[in-house]
């Protein structure tokens, strides 16, 4: 069965308030587009077409708007809420009727990737069919995140959410790949201390299982917060500076799609003229006008 997508894009935001009091955090920019056009086009290039959005009750009129039924850059998007920020290992319990006993892969809606060899490790990682895929990724302050455990040979051997006594700089990131048994080991995961579902206990059955299979992202790979108002201005200026160096726009679906295949020329200046008074608009407009592309 074909691999789906899920963006968690709910939780309440609370470290950019008052910004994200009427706004979900999600739909924020980051610089030049929404947030959650960075995990969609993670999604789309790790070459899923299925992806479901989970949302807070109130914002998904938002998501609608923005992302309609995904058929303009050649996706299905569907829908779901998540009535209450009860933590990230939810999201497979949300989905269980949605995926249908197909794999999945799971992406954190204010994640931001980027780099050549994560799109690598992204496509390798969608391909396994049995266990689950996480990546681990070196950070300044690891005890904010799920920390990994190494044995002397280098083999994962604990993920603990939040140590105050990291095992090792290295964080799980928020892009999870799972076979089709996610959802019911999910449904087996009881609240923490801090009353969430976590992520980091659903990887621990696959840990403990023998299924966990962790990648370690390299340095060429970014990987980008953006849940504060500082980490936020990083990652917008990360996107700015390479956007404007490369004179090229990363992480736009319309454009993933039309490299993909997905929709063709007349598609994408038709999604690109009512978008025109932008420079994103713009953008699209030259790379329809530039074919061919190299
Ligand atoms: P967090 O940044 O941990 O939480 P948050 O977005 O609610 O922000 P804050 O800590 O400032 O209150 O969440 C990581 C991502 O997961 C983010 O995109 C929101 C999403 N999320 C949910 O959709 N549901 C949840 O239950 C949780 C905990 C997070």
């Amino acid at each position: 069965m074909k691999r789906k997508g899920i963006i968690l894009a709910g939780g309440t935001g609370s470290r950019l308030h008052p910004s994200t009091i009427s706004v979900s955090k999600q739909l924020m920019p980051v610089f030049d587009k929404p947030m959650i056009y960075y995990p969609l086009t993670v999604l789309m290039e790790a070459g899923l077409d299925d992806i479901l959005v989970i949302t807070t009750p109130e914002d998904q009129a938002a998501f609608q708007k923005l992302l309609k039924d995904g058929r303009q850059w050649g996706l299905n998007i569907d829908y779901a809420v998540q009535p209450s920020p009860d933590g990230l290992a939810q999201a497979l319990v949300i989905a269980k009727d949605w995926l249908d006993g197909a794999p999945s892969a799971l992406i954190l809606g204010d994640n931001l990737f980027f780099g050549q060899s994560f799109s690598v490790a992204v496509r390798a990682a969608a391909l396994k069919s049995e266990g689950a895929t996480v990546f681990g990724y070196r950070v300044r302050n690891p005890e904010r995140y799920g920390v990994l455990g190494f044995d002397s040979t280098g083999k994962v051997t604990s993920i603990t959410e939040k140590p105050k006594k990291p095992a090792s700089d290295f964080a799980v990131t928020g892009l999870y790949f799972y076979d089709a048994n996610a959802s019911d080991y999910a449904a087996q995961v009881t609240p923490s201390a801090r009353g969430e579902f976590e992520i980091t206990d659903l990887n621990k059955i696959y840990l403990d299982k023998g299924l966990l299979d962790v990648e370690l992202l390299s340095d060429t790979t970014t990987w980008l917060d953006t849940g504060t108002h500082r980490s936020l201005l990083r990652a917008a200026q990360f996107v700015s500076v390479i956007e404007e160096r490369q004179g090229r726009r990363i992480c736009c679906p319309e454009i993933v799609a039309f490299d993909q295949g997905r929709i063709d020329a007349a598609q994408l200046r038709a999604l690109a003229e009512p978008l025109r008074k932008s420079g994103y608009g713009q953008y699209l407009l030259k790379v329809v006008e530039s074919q061919p592309r190299v």
